[in-house]
């Protein structure tokens, strides 16, 4: 049986590649030691014989190394990451640790002890920060972020040890995923999770920062098909990968709330805490290379991930009301 290694895999993109990849594969996840469960995303599938979880961190060079000279993985995906832009900020060099020197360790460790794997590196549409869109991997690269410029030397290193080593390494480009696992500290989660708690009685408003951003929001399941293309073509190359045409947060917030029947405009209050010191305003992409070269075809709509996180939401909204009736019932 072929074997995986998966960092990130308790993270949104992490779990559903676990998801998909378990009945075929024998996969190996790194997992971060926490003070309480960070598992959810994985509940369902934690004791799966084909799945063997281990501790570590990606800035932990020895640890790394230790688990690739161990596993020798057919492929490695690498989905760990501080992956919040806003938080980036806070933490400017952990983020650069994690994100980009986590990425040197996984391809010295490769390179040293299992230069047969192929790897895939996460990287992302914040890497086009500022430049016009549509982005495809022509388009200048000019990062906004501690973020953007970490997962940017991360694609140079990719690239480097590709063409310097020989190295199966590629990076997708991909543009904002979502889906119901997204964590509501994402835009899109917080407002789903917010217009059900309104429409259950359990908020009132719902507060935000930039609401004039657009993006191209796309749903994890396109982005993990675009992924498996990449790390199963024929040669390693980097690719763009997103469909959805690029809306504005205000407007992604009206078609949530009016799919609940609320106005958006009666709950959606603005703070400066959420704003970034600087703002990415437009990404949208064009993905023809991966479409022509690969023959990806993305299958949901923005209306489909709006529905799955909605019903979601709602279901936990629901939930947590129950609950609250329980506990006065009790008294
Ligand atoms: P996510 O839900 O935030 O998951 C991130 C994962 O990385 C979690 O499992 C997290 O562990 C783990 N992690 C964080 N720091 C780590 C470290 N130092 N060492 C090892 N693991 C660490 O992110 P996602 O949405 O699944 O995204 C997956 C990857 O795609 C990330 O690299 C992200 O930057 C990139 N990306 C995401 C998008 C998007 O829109 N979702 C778009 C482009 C690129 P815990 O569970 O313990 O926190
Ligand atoms: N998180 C958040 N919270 N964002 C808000 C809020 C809020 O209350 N209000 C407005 N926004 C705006 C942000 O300023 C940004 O312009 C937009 O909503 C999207 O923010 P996020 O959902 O946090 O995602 P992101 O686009 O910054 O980053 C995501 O996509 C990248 C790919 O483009 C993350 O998943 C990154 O890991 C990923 O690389």
């Amino acid at each position: 049986m072929k074997t995986v290694c998966i960092t990130g895999c308790t993270g949104q993109t992490g779990s559903y590649l676990c998801e998909r990849l378990l009945n075929d594969y024998k996969v190996y996840g790194l997992m971060r030691k926490s003070s309480s469960f960070n598992t959810e995303r994985i509940n369902h599938i934690f004791n799966h014989p084909n799945l063997e979880l281990m501790y570590g961190d990606l800035t932990d060079g020895s640890n790394i190394t230790n688990w690739i000279a161990k596993c020798k993985p057919d492929y490695f995906f690498n989905l760990g990451a501080l992956s919040h832009v806003k938080v980036s900020f806070d933490q400017p060099l952990y983020t650069l640790n994690a994100d980009a020197g986590g990425v040197i360790n996984c391809l010295e460790a490769i390179r040293l002890h299992s230069p047969n794997t192929r790897f895939l590196h996460a990287g992302t549409s914040e890497q086009f920060g500022s430049s016009s869109p549509p982005q495809s991997e022509k388009t200048e690269m000019a990062p906004q972020s501690p973020y953007g410029v970490s997962k940017l030397a991360a694609y140079w290193l990719v690239r480097n040890y590709r063409e310097g080593y020989g190295l199966f390494a590629c990076s997708s480009i991909s543009f904002n995923h979502e889906s119901k696992k997204r964590s509501p500290t994402f835009v899109t989660g917080k407002i789903c999770r917010g217009a059900a708690r309104i429409k259950c009685g359990l908020q009132n408003e719902l507060v935000l920062g930039n609401l004039k951003a657009k993006r191209s929001w796309n749903h994890v399941s396109d982005i993990i098909d675009g992924m498996l293309l990449m790390i199963n073509a024929e040669k390693p190359d980097d690719y763009v990968i997103g469909s959805n045409k690029m809306i504005s947060v205000e407007e992604f917030a009206e078609k949530v709330f009016s799919k609940l029947g609320m106005d958006w405009k009666d709950y959606v209050k603005v703070s400066e805490k959420y704003f970034r010191p600087n703002e990415v305003p437009n990404l949208e992409p064009d993905s023809t290379k991966i479409r022509t070269e690969l023959g990806w075809t993305p299958k949901y709509s923005l209306d489909d991930i709006i529905n799955e996180m909605l019903d979601e939401h709602m279901r936990l909204a629901k939930q947590e009301v129950l609950l609250k009736e329980e506990k006065l019932d009790e008294r």
